[in-house]
C-alpha cells in the first residue's frame, strides 16, 4: 500500500503545458524487457508489471514512469518493497542508484468506468485496449514514449465464461484453466516495440480463420474476431487482409514476421483502427460488411483500413517514430501505401479523384484555418489533436511528391534502404528524407520545407502564344500563405506535371513534362507550337497546391473532354463548375451553358468508365465553393449550387434517364458494378433536382426494391433532400428494419444530419434527444454531431442555432470522451470566414467552451487556438 506521507499529485495547472519538438532528449532509462500480469475484471483489474530497466542517456537521473488514473498498490526494486518514490503529477519517480534494476509495480484500474476509450476499457462486454498515443500509462506505470522499445510477455487471467478468448500481441505461448472458473493465457511478442503498440483483448468472441503463406514460405494463421452474430460479415475484411499481405510483398518487398495475425472488431473506438503488433483492434465499421448493410464506399473503406493497419507492421511497427512530432513518418507513408493498394484493386484514376476530393474537403480548410500546422509540427498541448488530415493526407502527398521526383525504381530503392537502415529503431522524418536522397541521388534540401511550412501553396499560371510565331510562354509563380506562427514563407519545390494540347485539333503539342517550380516565379518557353495551346497543369494532382489560371470556360470544357490524363479531365470539369458556381454565388446568377455542354459530352462518351463519369459530373461540395469566396455566404452558395443542379438535371434529363436505366444485375462488388451503381445514384439525384414528377416514385421504388445498401442508402439520400411524402416513410422503414444494427443506424442519423433541407438544424437538435442517440459511442456522436458540423447550410443557419447546438454537444461530450469531442470542434473555428453576425455567434460559442470549468486539454487546445 502506498505510504500516506507521500507527495500528493500537484493540482493541474490552469494553462496546460506546451510540448516542443526542440525539447526532445533521448530517454534516461531504457526498458529492454517487460512482463505484465493482468487479473482482468471489468470493475477492478489488477496489473502487475515487472520492468528490466537499464540506464540510457543521462547519468544520475531517477527512473520516471508515466501514469494516469490508476491506483498504485506497491513498488518493488530488485525484489524489495521500497517507499522512497514520489508522484510528480501523474508520474511515478523512483530514485535508482545502479545501472540496471528490476522494478515491479502493482496497480488497480477500472475498465468499465473508462468512457474516454484510452487504456483498458469495455466495449459491449469485450475488454480491450487502446494505447496510441499515450494510453499505455493508463494501464501501468511505464516510460510511455515511442523511443523506448521493449520485449513484452503478457499473462492474462479472467473469468472463463465471460471472457473465453484472451488475446495479446505476438504469439500465444501457454495457457490453462484455474479451479475457480477462471483461466489464463500467456502471449509473447519477440519484437521490441513502443508501449503505444501494446494490446490485449478479452471477450466472448468468434473467429473467421484464414491463412497466408508468405514469400519465404512461412504459414501465418489469420483471425478476424467478432461477436458470434457478426461472423457472417467478416469475409470481405479477411479477403482484404490476404490481398494486403501479398501486395506489400510484391510492391515493397515486405514480408509478415509473426506466426499469427489477429484483428478484433469493437463497437466503441475513437478512431478507425489501430495497428498494435500482431493484434490490430478495429472500429467495427471498418471490419463488418455485407451487401445488405454496407455500401460500396463502406466496402472500399474496410479494405483500405485493413490494408493501412497491416502496412503499419513495417511502416510504424518495425520502424516506429522517435517522438510524436514525427507522427507523419508512419502515418503519411502508410496512407500513401494504402492509397497505392486501393488504386491497384480497381480504377487508379477514380481512387486519385476520391483522395484529392477528401484532401480538399478536410485538409485544405485545416491548412487555411486557425488549426493549421506543418506536417511535422513544432509544438502541441495534446498529441491526440494532431491525428489530422495534415499529418495523414498531406503527409501522404509529400511521400507521393518524392516518389514522383525519384521515379518508381529509385523510389523503391529508397524505401528498401529506409527499411533496412532503420529496422528495429525509432526514426524521424529526416531519416526518411535522407534515404530518399541517398538512394535517389537527389538533393531534397529545399523540399524539406514541406515538412516545416504549413499552408497550401498557390500557383498562378498564365500561358501566352505568339500567333504564327510558334512560341508559347508559360509564366508560373508561387505564393505560400501565412499561417499561425508562420507569417513569412520561403518558396517551395512544387513538382508540376504539365502538357499542352492544341485548341483546334485536340492533339497533344508536347510530351508530359515534370516541372520542379522552386523559385518564386519562373518562365518556361515552348517552341514550335503551331496552334493555340491549352494548358494542362498539375496533372494527376502531382503537387497538393491550388492552381490559379486564366483558362476560359471554353478551354476548361475542351480539356474535360480531351485531356489524356483522367485526373486532369476531372480537374478541368471541377474548375469549370467551380468558376460557374462562384460567379453564381457572387452575382446571384451565372451562365450554365459551358458546364451543361461539358457534362453532356462526358455522359455520352462511351469510352469512359462509369465510375469516372459519376465522379466527373458531381458538383464541388458547398464547403469547397465557399473556400473560394472572400466572405462565405452559405445561402448564396447553396442557392447557386441548387440552380446549377436543377439546370443540369433539366437540360440533360434524357441522358440522366439513360444512365439511370442502364444495365442492372444482381448485386456484386466489382469495380464495374460499383461504377454503374454510383452513376445511377448520381443520375437519380439530378432527376430529383429537376422536380420531375416521377422522381419521388423512382427513388422510393429503388429504396424499397434494393438488394444492397448502396442503392438503398443512395435513394434515401436523394429523398432526404426533398419534400416528397416518401421521404418520411423511407426513414421510418429504414429505422425499423435496422433497429438492432448500430452501424446502419449511424447512417440513419448521418443522412438526416447531412440533408440540405431548410429545417435540418431543427431536426438535428431533436434527433439528439432520440432514444437511439448517445454521445458515449463515438460512431453515433460523429454520425449526428460530426455530420451536422460539415453540413454547411444547416450548421451556419443565420440565427446561430447550429453553433449553439455544436457547442452544447462538445461540452457534454468532453466530460465523457475528450478526444472525440475535440475532433468535432473545427467547424466553429471557421468564424473568420463569415459575415460579422455569424462570426460573433461562433466566437461566442468558442468563448463559452473555453470558459467551461474542468475542460480537457484536448478541447481547450482546439477551442483556444481557434479563437486566436
Ligand atoms: N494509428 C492509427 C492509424 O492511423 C490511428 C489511431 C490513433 C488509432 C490513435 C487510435 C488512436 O492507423
Ligand atoms: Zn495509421
Amino acid at each position: 500500500m502506498p505510504d500516506a506521507t507521500h507527495a500528493i499529485a500537484t493540482p493541474a495547472p490552469s494553462q496546460p503545458a506546451v510540448i516542443h519538438r526542440s525539447d526532445y532528449r533521448p530517454p534516461a532509462w531504457m526498458v529492454p524487457d517487460v512482463s505484465l500480469d493482468f487479473d482482468l475484471d471489468p470493475d477492478a483489474t489488477r496489473v502487475r508489471a515487472k520492468l528490466d530497466v537499464r540506464r540510457g542517456s543521462a547519468a544520475g537521473e531517477p527512473l520516471r514512469l508515466d501514469g494516469a488514473g490508476q491506483t498504485l498498490l506497491s513498488v518493488h526494486v530488485d525484489g524489495v518493497a521500497v517507499n522512497d518514490w514520489t508522484l510528480d503529477n501523474d508520474a511515478l519517480v523512483i530514485p535508482l542508484s545502479g545501472e540496471a534494476h528490476t522494478v515491479e509495480t502493482e496497480v488497480e484500474i477500472a475498465p468499465e468506468a473508462n468512457s474516454q476509450l484510452m487504456g483498458l476499457y469495455a466495449s459491449s462486454g469485450i475488454l480491450c485496449t487502446q494505447c496510441e498515443a499515450e494510453g499505455f500509462r493508463r494501464i501501468t506505470y511505464f516510460p510511455d514514449r515511442p523511443d523506448v522499445l521493449a520485449r513484452y510477455r503478457v499473462r492474462m487471467t479472467a473469468d472463463k465464461a465471460r471472457f473465453p478468448i484472451l488475446l495479446a500481441n505476438g504469439d500465444p505461448v501457454d495457457g490453462g484453466d484455474l479451479d475457480d472458473g477462471r483461466h489464463w493465457a500467456e502471449w509473447h511478442d519477440p519484437y521490441p516495440k513502443p508501449s503505444y503498440l501494446f494490446a490485449l483483448v478479452a471477450g466472448d468472441l468468434a473467429v473467421n480463420r484464414g491463412s497466408f503463406t508468405t514469400m519465404s514460405g512461412r504459414e501465418v494463421v489469420l483471425g478476424i474476431w467478432v461477436r458470434e452474430g457478426d461472423l457472417a460479415r467478416t469475409d470481405h475484411a479477411l479477403h482484404a487482409l490476404k490481398l494486403s499481405m501479398a501486395w506489400d510483398e510484391q510492391v515493397y518487398g515486405r514480408e509478415y514476421d509473426l506466426d499469427v495475425f489477429n484483428i478484433v472488431a469493437v463497437d466503441d473506438f475513437n478512431f478507425g483502427a489501430m495497428e498494435n503488433k500482431g493484434l490490430n483492434i478495429f472500429n467495427s465499421r471498418y471490419i463488418l460488411a455485407d451487401p445488405d448493410t454496407a455500401t460500396d464506399i463502406d466496402y472500399d473503406n474496410v479494405a483500405g483500413v485493413v490494408a493501412h493497419e497491416y502496412f503499419h507492421n513495417w511502416s510504424g511497427n518495425r520502424i516506429t517514430c522517435r517522438d510524436w512530432f514525427q507522427l507523419s513518418l508512419k502515418e503519411g507513408f502508410t496512407v500513401y501505401r494504402d492509397q497505392g493498394f486501393s488504386a491497384d484493386q480497381g480504377s487508379a484514376a477514380v481512387k486519385r479523384i476520391e483522395d484529392v476530393r477528401s484532401l480538399r474537403a478536410s485538409q485544405f480548410p485545416e491548412d487555411g484555418g486557425p488549426l493549421a500546422h506543418p506536417v511535422r509540427p513544432e509544438s502541441f498541448i495534446e498529441i491526440s489533436n494532431f491525428y489530422t488530415a495534415t499529418i495523414y493526407n498531406k503527409g501522404a502527398e509529400l511521400i507521393r511528391m518524392m516518389a514522383t521526383i525519384l521515379g518508381p525504381q529509385r523510389f523503391r530503392a529508397a524505401t528498401d534502404l529506409y527499411f533496412e537502415r532503420f529496422d528495429g529503431t525509432a526514426a524521424t522524418c529526416e531519416d526518411f528524407v535522407a534515404c530518399m536522397e541517398d538512394a535517389g541521388g537527389v538533393d531534397l534540401s529545399q523540399f524539406r520545407l514541406w515538412y516545416s511550412q504549413a499552408g497550401t501553396p498557390r500557383v498562378a499560371a498564365t500561358l501566352d502564344h505568339q500567333a504564327g510565331g510558334g512560341r508559347a510562354t508559360l509564366r508560373l509563380s508561387q505564393q505560400v500563405p501565412a499561417t499561425p506562427g508562420q507569417p513569412e514563407k520561403h518558396a517551395m519545390v512544387l513538382p508540376l506535371k504539365i502538357r499542352l494540347f492544341g485548341a483546334e485539333t485536340g492533339r497533344p503539342l508536347t510530351d508530359e513534362q515534370l516541372v520542379l517550380l522552386d523559385q518564386p516565379a519562373e518562365t518556361l518557353v515552348f517552341e514550335a507550337i503551331s496552334e493555340r495551346p491549352v494548358l494542362s497543369i498539375n496533372r494527376g494532382f502531382s503537387a497538393p497546391v491550388v492552381i490559379e489560371s486564366d483558362r476560359s470556360p471554353a478551354d476548361l470544357a475542351f480539356l474535360s473532354g480531351h485531356d489524356d490524363d483522367p485526373f486532369a479531365r476531372y480537374e478541368a470539369m471541377q474548375q469549370l463548375m467551380l468558376d460557374t458556381l462562384v460567379a453564381g454565388a457572387i452575382e446571384g446568377q451565372a451562365d450554365h451553358r459551358a458546364v451543361i455542354g461539358a457534362v453532356g459530352a462526358t455522359l455520352s462518351d462511351p469510352s469512359l468508365d462509369p465510375a469516372f463519369v459519376a465522379e466527373a459530373v458531381l458538383l464541388p461540395a458547398e464547403g469547397f465553393i465557399a473556400d473560394q469566396l472572400a466572405t462565405v455566404d452559405p445561402e448564396a452558395v447553396f442557392t447557386a449550387r441548387e440552380a446549377l443542379r436543377r439546370d443540369l438535371g433539366a437540360q440533360l434529363e434524357g441522358q440522366w434517364r439513360e444512365a439511370y436505366d442502364g444495365p442492372r444485375a444482381p448485386y456484386a462488388y466489382t469495380p464495374r458494378d460499383k461504377g454503374l451503381r454510383r452513376l445511377r445514384n448520381v443520375a437519380l439525384g439530378y432527376l430529383a433536382a429537376t422536380g420531375a414528377e416521377d422522381a419521388a416514385k423512382l427513388a422510393f421504388t429503388q429504396f424499397a426494391a434494393a438488394d444492397n445498401m448502396t442503392d438503398r442508402q443512395g435513394a434515401l439520400q436523394v429523398l432526404s433532400n426533398t419534400d416528397f411524402d416518401e421521404r418520411v416513410a423511407a426513414f421510418d422503414i429504414f429505422f425499423h428494419r435496422y433497429a438492432d444494427n448500430p452501424l446502419v443506424l449511424d447512417k440513419w442519423f448521418q443522412t438526416q444530419a447531412l440533408s440540405s433541407r431548410a429545417d435540418t438544424a431543427d431536426v438535428v437538435v431533436e434527433l439528439a434527444q432520440h432514444r437511439a442517440f448517445s454521445l458515449t459511442n463515438p460512431n453515433r456522436a460523429r454520425a449526428l454531431v460530426g455530420a451536422f458540423g460539415v453540413n454547411q447550410r444547416a450548421f451556419n443557419r443565420a440565427d446561430g442555432v447550429g453553433y449553439r447546438f455544436l457547442a452544447d454537444q462538445l461540452i457534454a461530450l468532453d466530460r465523457i470522451n475528450p478526444q472525440t469531442s475535440a475532433k468535432l470542434l473545427p467547424p466553429l473555428g471557421r468564424w473568420r470566414r463569415f459575415d460579422p453576425a455569424r462570426s460573433a455567434l461562433m466566437r461566442g460559442e468558442l468563448e463559452r467552451i473555453v470558459a467551461t470549468p474542468g475542460l480537457s486539454k484536448d478541447l481547450f487546445e482546439q477551442a483556444s487556438k481557434s479563437l486566436e
